[in-house]
């Protein structure tokens, strides 16, 4: 009968720590969120808006030049070719950078 009741109390235990664990974990930030954020006054996935589309970029950019882009527009559009820079820079978070740049390279449209 004891062994039942400790038994039943670890496994409470068991449980109140994995829902702690639960509720403690960051909730992530998706690239979504941060390209709402940001970027859709003057980016869209697909089609031209103000800056170019996420398609488009995804297609001709890596990783480390997106987010130098983003870091810093004002020199990074130059090296793009760009002859006048209107996009402005954002100071974003370690983790909003992967998010919005892993969310840009999805759009990568696949090669046939
Ligand atoms: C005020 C409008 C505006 C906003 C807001 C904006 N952009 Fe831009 N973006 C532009 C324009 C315009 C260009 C074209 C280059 C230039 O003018 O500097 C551009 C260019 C870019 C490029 C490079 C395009 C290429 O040729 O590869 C990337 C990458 C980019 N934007 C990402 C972002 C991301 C990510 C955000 C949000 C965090 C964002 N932009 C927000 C206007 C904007």
């Amino acid at each position: 009968m004891n062994r039942l009741k400790i038994c039943i109390a670890i496994a409470l235990i068991y449980n109140m720590t994995l829902i702690s664990g639960e509720l403690k974990k960051e909730t992530p930030i998706s690239g979504k969120k941060v390209f709402e954020t940001y970027c859709w006054g003057c980016h869209h996935q697909s089609a031209v808006a103000f800056g170019p589309p996420f398609t488009r970029i995804a297609s001709k950019r890596n990783k480390q030049e997106i987010r130098a882009m983003i870091s810093d527009p004002k020199s990074v559009s130059k090296l793009f070719g760009y002859k006048r820079n209107a996009m402005p820079a954002f100071t974003l978070s370690e983790k909003e950078l992967n998010a919005i740049t892993e969310y840009i390279i999805s759009y990568k449209p696949k090669e046939k």
